[in-house]
């Protein structure tokens, strides 16, 4: 079939009922769009089909027909931006910006009709489109804002800051003692700093150390076991680096999250990014800063290079310039998510779930599903999953299992207020101190000039942010490697370590910046199912 995508025809072949979001995610790699509820609800694959804004998760591809489909991607003619990408931009209209691709594009539709729209009219065009952290008002703010810039993009795009990841070392740099680490050598010539946190009494840190590498050309390349998981504390600790360092924020590249290139953290929890990982780059930066400046003028000119790279700038950075350097790529559909990890010879993976939380195996045959061409069954312990080449081959073959759960008792959904008012539960807590003040109640009620009386329930929701769990998994000479969305990357490393049986050592858990994880995110379940298929 023929598919005109961002103005350029794609011959391209796909089974029926194959939706656009796959066909522009993996058979064309555009990846701006993105799957989230993967059934119409989110907003987060919208992209334009004929001008219309649509959901390409639900929208089989053979009924896009001629009409032509954009996606953010191709909103901007090359090398500029959109008047939509420039305000939202500007206004710094997103949090994770898992969902930024789909707003753009929604909005997008509702300016080519309605040049001037006001926020009620903004809020009823997006009203399909879900920001899971709650940034509605910036979004809203950002559209209005586009709709009085230019229509033709006059704001250069950036040149794609993406930078390839490091890929060596091969060990951990925590679990290796510090005499041994040679991760330099990665690196081109320049200097290094490293800290650890000095134990002071009754102090307490998540982070186990920072390190640092100036180049010889000033480019520095800063690291921390923290990940970034949307709230972009990824800026707010690079612009720490470079006020100490007296370097421009646009020169530090922040590595952060890689269990063979980061010094141990505990996660990225509790607000602990600046108060714990924030003052231990802040000093590898400053002993790069010292010995930067207190070398002795010797020969050569890379000693040279480096004292007017790095020391070029007395003053701190400026706080403007860096602000947000990750939503370049978000604006513009470069950043790249877990779910947008790729490697040559992929598979797609899925899981049997059960129905309800505690059900247990009853029955299972696995015998059709071990049937179908092209598919690896696997089952181990209570972990049943599918791996195949392609998307539709996966369902298939978890449809064709035959399994029977034993359900546990419990109320349903309606039933859920009066169960947990009848079974309430005690929670113990972290302990520590706290202030816990009661009164007399019922004195204060019949006090009272005025008494309201209500009783409010709410849905049970289910902790999901919008990019789901997701992992890809490679196993190379006996050592895995995991990219997945986790707050404790060195916790999910531990955990496949022990569930896998192998060294920890020869585990590597990447972190890239998450779609969202507001604390759900501290286990890993999906990487260990993809470790297991991958190991399949
Ligand atoms: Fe398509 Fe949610 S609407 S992924």
């Amino acid at each position: 079939m023929l598919l005109i995508v961002n103005g350029v025809p794609r011959e391209l072949t796909a089974p029926p009922g194959r939706s656009l979001l796959r066909v522009l995610r993996e058979q064309l790699g555009l990846v701006a769009a993105k799957p989230g509820c993967g059934e119409g609800a989110c907003g987060a694959c919208t992209v334009l089909v004929g001008g219309e804004p649509v959901r390409s998760c639900v929208l089989p591809v053979e009924e896009v027909g001629e009409r032509p489909v954009t996606t953010l991607e191709g909103l901007a003619p090359a090398g500029l931006l959109h008047p939509l990408q420039q305000a939202f931009l500007e206004e710094g209209a997103m949090q994770c910006g898992y969902c930024t691709a789909g707003m753009i594009m929604s909005a997008a539709a509702l300016l080519a009709t309605n040049p001037d729209p006001g926020e009620a009219e903004i809020a009823a065009a997006l009203d399909g489109n879900v920001c899971r952290c709650c940034a509605y008002p910036r979004i809203v703010r950002a559209v209005r804002r586009a709709a009085e810039l230019p229509a033709e993009g006059a704001v250069a795009a950036p040149s794609s800051p993406l930078e390839p990841p490091l890929t060596a070392p091969v060990r951990p740099w925590d679990l290796v003692a510090a005499a041994e680490r040679d991760w330099f050598s990665v690196l081109p010539d320049g200097l290094v700093a490293a800290v650890e946190p000095a134990p002071a009494q009754g102090s307490w840190s998540t982070s186990a150390g920072a390190w640092l590498h100036v180049a010889a050309d000033g480019a520095v390349t800063a690291f921390t076991g923290k990940v970034d998981v949307g709230q972009d504390n990824r800026t707010a600790l690079s612009l720490l680096v470079a006020a100490e360092l007296g370097v421009p924020v646009e020169s530090v590249r922040l590595v952060m999250g890689d269990t063979d290139l980061c010094p141990y953290d505990e996660g990225t929890f509790g607000s602990r990014s600046m108060p714990d990982a924030g003052p231990l780059l802040r000093a590898a930066a400053a002993v790069a800063r010292r010995s930067l400046e207190q070398r002795p003028l010797g020969e050569g000119e890379r000693r040279v290079e480096l004292e007017s790279a790095a020391l070029r700038a007395t003053a701190p950075a400026p706080r403007t310039s860096g602000a947000r350097r990750a939503v370049l790529e978000i604006v513009t559909g470069a950043a790249r998510y877990p779910s947008d990890m790729t490697r040559p010879g992929l598979l797609h993976g899925a899981s049997l779930q059960p129905p309800a939380a505690g059900a247990r195996l009853h029955s299972l045959d696995l015998a059709a599903a071990r049937a179908l061409a092209g598919v690896t069954v696997v089952h181990e312990d209570a972990f049943v999953g599918v791996a195949a080449p392609e998307p539709e081959t996966v369902e298939q073959a978890l449809q064709a299992i035959r399994v029977d759960w034993e359900l546990p008792a419990g109320p349903d959904e309606r039933e859920l207020p009066e169960y947990l008012r009848a079974h309430p539960v005690e929670l113990e807590g972290w302990g520590g101190s706290f202030l816990d003040e009661s009164g007399d109640v019922q004195a204060a009620l019949a006090a009272a000039e005025v008494r309201l009386d209500a009783s409010y329930t709410t849905a049970y929701l289910a902790h999901v942010p919008l990019e789901t769990r997701a992992a890809l998994a490679e196993w190379e000479n006996e050592r895995l490697t995991v990219w997945t969305g986790t707050q404790r990357p060195f916790g999910v490393r531990a955990q496949l370590a022990g569930e896998l049986d192998v060294p920890e050592e020869h585990v590597r858990v990447i972190a890239p910046t998450a779609g969202g994880g507001f604390g759900g995110k501290h286990t890993g379940e999906a990487a260990l199912e993809a470790a297991r298929l991958a190991r399949a």
